[in-house]
């Protein structure tokens, strides 16, 4: 003990020699750093880039259960999956009390949507399109997570997906570049708020660098390869919107790329992101992802991928031992340099100083702030409003939705009373059974239990059809069908690929039947699920779709609000559902091929096409309808040439045609004609979210700058070309555009 506060004592003391020298310090720690760093062993040093799991979530192979050994003995920086205010004060205690330096634990867990009160899954959040609504879910997921003893979350994911097989399209913001950019600012600033000492902010991580959601076919963990114009233009801008945001950490991906797994990729690590990008934080492995490097084919064995880890910029790592067992002897055979684990340490210590856990190493371990936090109302509050603004409607024929508050319902299928996959995967620390809001619950504020007639009809994946007939016979009793169907939540999120993506099990057949036997009933299809369905099936037996995703803990309230129209549905997809697996990948960016199909002819020989589906997705990116009706009309542009040092404004108006008030998502795109590489056929370059009372109409103006325009060229040289570009302002992405204007 007393050697230990006599070097707590030297520490302070060169400290206060430092920060007194230290004019020309790169920040306000580094003085403080290198006063402890100087106090600290090799070991003690490698230590700090350990990540070990408290086992209280588990997403790989469960490598260590010692945990509190090695905390003791001081190789552990940060700790996984351990969350309450006691549980991360008990661990922290050990760390702070009984080891030489007393150096606090960093604690991270993945707070993805949400950390109690669980809001829609981040797919879902996107598409509310609204960057302000995704910085106020993060800012209270913070909020609560921080009152839990937690420092750092594992989010945002910022992978661009395309593939609606692969089980983590739920995780991110959907297949469009803009779009994931802007919403990576979101999420940075709601986590890390604009002072990260304040105890209710926490770090951030940019997740998965980079290109995890072009894995192949669609499965996990699997091969991606791709060009450096792709790479360029698509898949690493989120990741730099988070740099330039202030992401104080990334995540490295579980991938290859182009022949080198991420997590021993120099090139992006030390070349793109430290030395281009100038990012300052640090960078932590996923989960066992440097022991991965050996089944890559990549390392020889655990010393191997210890040392290529580190030599590509991979600072912690998270679960895998690898570290703490073979940095020490890479460094004494001159394999790694001492530098480089300083360097890692540095970075480390530096995100614990930010935090003031050198202060006060339980300013996060408050039982009575976690108290007065968790589930807060204005935080139920406002996933209840984000529930609504997340919910897709698809279709709605005849005006099926809104619902009368009058109308007998029939409230048929698995999900209708569920109050478990509601919260979808990466549920966070939220509570499911007896805390989140079921459909049939959230119904209820609105209808007596009388206009309720239920039957669950099937489970979601079982074959037995034994519940069909009470279905069929709720289903005649009632005015309108409400079929809550969709996945498992087990079936999106991590290592949850699927080769089907139709609604499983027998519920596409008990939709069938339930149509057959009220032909003329109203159906309404509510669907709870992490990905782009092919409902091809689906959409000609039911009269209207409402897609509200996992909606979280008050998803039951917030859907009930859209379906009796207290709620005018407002979101728009930000992925596109393809007619079937076969089309996949689709998205609505696509480059035009040196054979594009003719409008007039879709079908012609030896076009882009296939033989047996159209090309076109059954739901476009952007689509969403409204209960009101939107008119859009007289495009205008300043000027129809612009110089690079210009701005051009294009102006719409926007007229509410229909009878409810509303908000609709006015999206601007640009398509580059020519192009030194070949630009997409349209790209997002803008959107505004406004609201219109009915019969109202708004001028919406956006102007375009040169930077709008720019892309990575051949020489990988971020450039705009003077030429010919198209313009648009629309209500999704499938338009066709008629205004031009040049760059010159
Ligand atoms: C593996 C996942 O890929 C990653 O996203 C997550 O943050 C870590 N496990 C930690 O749970």
């Amino acid at each position: 003990m007393r050697a230990r506060h006599f070097l707590i004592a030297s520490f302070i003391f060169f400290g206060c020699l430092w920060t007194l020298s230290a004019q020309n310090a790169p920040s306000k720690y580094e003085a403080k750093i290198d006063s402890l760093m100087n106090l600290m062993t090799l070991e003690e040093k490698i230590g700090q880039t350990v990540m070990y799991g408290g086992g209280w979530a588990k997403t790989g192979p469960f490598v260590n259960t010692d945990y509190e050994k090695y905390i003791r003995e001081g190789s552990v920086g940060a700790m996984l999956n351990v969350y309450t205010s006691k549980a991360t004060r008990d661990l922290q205690k050990i760390a702070v009390e009984n080891t030489r330096l007393g150096i606090p634990l960093l604690f991270g867990y993945d707070v993805i949507h949400g950390h109690r009160t669980i809001f829609p899954i981040n797919l879902a959040l996107s598409g509310s399109w609204d960057p302000e609504l995704v910085e106020l879910t993060s800012r209270i997921a913070a909020e609560e997570a921080s009152a839990e003893g937690l420092h750092w979350t594992f989010a945002p994911m910022l992978d661009i997906a395309r593939d609606p097989r692969w089980g983590r399209i739920s995780e991110g913001a959907g297949e469009d570049v803009y779009l994931t950019n802007v919403l990576a600012k979101s999420y940075v600033k709601g986590f890390q708020g604009d002072d990260l000492s304040k105890n209710n902010t926490i770090l951030a991580c940019a997740k998965h660098f980079v290109g995890y959601g072009a894995a192949q076919a669609g499965r996990d963990y699997h091969t991606v390869s791709m060009g450096e114009d792709e790479l360029r233009n698509v898949y690493l801008p989120p990741f730099k919107a988070a740099v330039d945001a202030g992401v104080e950490t990334f995540m490295t991906a579980f991938n290859e790329l182009n022949g080198v797994p991420a997590t021993g990729n120099k090139l992006i690590f030390r070349d793109i992101l430290r030395n281009e990008w100038d990012f300052k934080g640090f960078v932590v492995s996923d989960y066992t992802a440097i022991n991965e490097l050996i089944p890559h084919g990549f390392a020889k064995d655990s010393l191997d991928a210890a040392r290529l880890a580190m030599l590509a910029g991979v600072d912690m790592d998270m679960m895998g031992h690898v570290y703490r067992k073979n940095l020490k002897k890479l460094i004494e055979e001159g394999e790694v340099s001492e530098d480089l684990v300083n360097e890692s340490c540095r970075k480390i210590l530096s995100a614990k100083f930010k935090l003031g856990l050198f202060e006060d190493p339980y300013r996060y371990s408050d039982e009575k702030r976690q108290q007065e936090t968790i589930y807060k109302p204005q935080f139920l509050k406002a996933a209840r409003d984000a529930a609504a603004a997340s919910s897709v409607l698809l279709k709605n024929d005849g005006n099926a939705l809104p619902l009368e508050k009058s109308a007998t319902i029939a409230l048929i299928g698995p999900l209708a009373k569920d109050e478990y996959h509601i919260n979808g995967n990466w549920g966070g620390a939220g509570d499911r059974k007896g805390k989140s809001v079921s459909i049939y619950e959230g119904l209820q504020e609105y209808l007596e239990d009388s206009q309720m007639l239920y039957a669950k009809g099937c489970e979601l994946e079982k074959d037995d059809e034994s519940g069909f007939q009470e279905a069929i016979d709720v289903a005649k009793k009632a005015d309108v069908v409400l079929l809550v169907m969709g996945e498992s939540y087990h079936m999106s999120g991590e290592a949850a690929s699927r080769t089907d993506i139709r609604i499983p099990g027998i519920q596409p057949k008990l939709i069938k039947k339930i149509r057959e036997a009220v032909p003329n009933k109203k159906i309404v299809l509510l669907l709870m699920n992490g990905r782009p369905l092919d409902l091809s099936e689906e959409i000609g037996q039911v009269d209207a779709i409402l897609e509200a995703w996992y909606p979280g803990t008050m998803g039951g309230s917030g859907v009930a609000d859209v379906l009796f129209g207290v709620y005018n549905p407002s979101a728009k997809l930000t992925v596109t559902f393809p007619r079937n697996v076969g089309q996949i990948p689709i998205y609505y960016n696509m480059k035009n091929t040196g054979r594009p199909i003719p409008e007039s002819n879709p079908k012609q020989d030896y076009k882009s096409n296939y033989i047996d589906s159209p090309n076109t997705p059954l739901f476009v990116f952007g689509h969403g309808l409204s209960y009101t009706t939107f008119q859009y009309s007289g495009l205008t542009l300043s000027s129809a040439h612009i110089g690079f040092n210009d701005t051009l404004t294009a102006r719409v108006s926007i007229t509410n045609t229909g009878n409810y008030d509303g908000h609709e998502v006015v999206q601007l795109y640009i398509h580059d004609k020519v192009g030194s590489i070949t630009r997409p056929v349209k790209e997002l370059k803008g959107f505004q979210k406004i609201f219109l009372k009915k019969r109202e109409s708004k001028i919406v103006t956006f102007n375009i700058s040169v930077e709008d325009l720019k892309f990575y060229n051949n020489n990988m040289e971020y450039v705009a070309e003077a030429g010919e570009f198209e313009i648009a302002i629309a209500p999704s992405s499938d338009f066709k555009f008629k205004h031009l204007f040049t760059l010159e």
